[in-house]
């Protein structure tokens, strides 16, 4: 899927591309026996994806941090289907603390878990450290997923083992993964003010999206091979796929640091650019269609797979980065709790 096909709209090997809908990508899909957590559907694409998921009979669990404005969301949302099942949830994605506190109130709602869309995110921020003291694009848009993630793992292994149906991850990621500093992920100076450009910050969390993609992938894959060859496939297999995607050029508030230049740029690329609907499609197929069963570890954008960057397909970097966040989280659990040394 070149830039000639994103400008026309051409369609690619899926039957979809650019100017599909999330409706359209979905039409004719029966999803009444799905939960799905949607992190910052109060808005923008993460909205219209909770808007079209609960319209195909899925109960969205919407996990915002400004719980008037995911109010306002889930009114609209029942205003236009009054069948819809949409729960709200306090969630912000650069606290560690209330991430746990999200998982608790999710569990005490004893639902089953089949879809975790990390769809929320900021962009282009002027330096600024996380309550946690992590740099805030990576602790929301990475750091925050990342341990949202592996809170939810054992419930999404649950659900897909007693209901028998395929669980699926997505993270939303951007082409602006391809922007990113140097060496990729700038492990020794995460936090560095020196250093820091919010362009690059962005696209380091961005890889750092599909590198985290990449590697749960990996792993469960290979959970899955290991226990077809020793333990007995139904008691431990991993039915949970794992992907990410790009979802396009949508100005949304995303572009709040960068508002005019961006609407000034827009009047001489609109052609590059999409709708809401058409920027919540690639999430709801890769989330939905039937046609990407088992399909995992891939990258899609326009709703068909693509190739991402090299940094974002290096194995080692993505191992890299998973120790690494696990480290960063529990060294924050532990300054949190005092002490007691908290792993996820
Ligand atoms: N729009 C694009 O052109 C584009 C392109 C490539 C990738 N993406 C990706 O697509 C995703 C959705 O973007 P969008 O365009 O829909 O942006 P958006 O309209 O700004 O929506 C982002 C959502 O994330 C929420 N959020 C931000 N920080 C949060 C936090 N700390 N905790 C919980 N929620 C938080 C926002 O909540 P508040 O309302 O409280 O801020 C908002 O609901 C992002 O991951 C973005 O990187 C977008």
């Amino acid at each position: 899927m070149g830039l000639y096909s994103l400008i026309t709209g051409r369609r690619g090997p899926s039957g979809f591309g650019s100017a599909t809908s999330a409706e359209e990508v979905t039409q004719r899909i029966d999803a009444t026996h799905l939960t799905a957590i949607i992190t910052g559907g109060a808005g923008g694409i993460g909205m219209e994806t909770a808007r079209v998921m609960a319209k195909r009979g899925v109960h969205a669990v919407i996990g915002a941090r400004n719980i008037g404005a995911a109010e306002n969301a889930k009114a609209e949302i029942l205003r236009q289907n009054t069948n819809a099942r949409v729960t709200l949830l306090h969630l912000d994605l650069s606290s560690v603390k209330s991430i746990r506190a999200f998982v608790r109130d999710f569990h005490a709602l004893h639902l089953p878990l089949n879809l975790l869309i990390n769809n929320a995110g900021v962009m282009f921020c002027p330096y600024q450290l996380s309550e946690d003291e992590i740099e805030l694009q990576f602790a929301t848009n990475h750091i925050g997923h990342f341990l949202l993630t592996n809170l939810l793992l054992d419930t999404m292994k649950t659900t897909a083992k007693t209901s028998g149906v395929e669980g699926r991850i997505l993270n939303l990621s951007s082409i602006a993964h391809i922007y990113t500093y140097k060496e990729g992920i700038k492990f020794d100076s995460i936090n560095d003010i020196c250093c820091y450009s919010d362009k690059r910050a962005y696209g380091q969390s961005k890889l750092a999206n599909i590198l985290h993609a990449n590697e749960l992938s990996r792993q469960l894959q290979v959970a899955f091979t290991h226990t077809h060859k020793h333990i007995h496939l139904s008691e431990e297999g991993v039915n949970i796929t794992v992907n990410s995607v790009h979802p396009g050029l949508i100005l949304t508030n995303l572009f709040q640091h960068t508002a005019l230049l961006m609407r000034f740029l827009k009047f001489f690329s609109f052609y590059l650019w999409k709708n809401i609907p058409q920027g919540a499609a690639t999430t709801c197929y890769v989330a939905l269609h039937p046609t990407l069963k088992g399909v995992t570890g891939k990258y899609f954008a326009d709703c068909n797979e693509v190739t991402p960057s090299k940094l974002a397909r290096d194995e080692t970097l993505a191992r890299k980065l998973w120790d690494f966040s696990v480290k960063l989280i529990n060294s924050v659990s532990k300054k949190n709790y005092l002490g007691f040394e908290d792993t996820i």
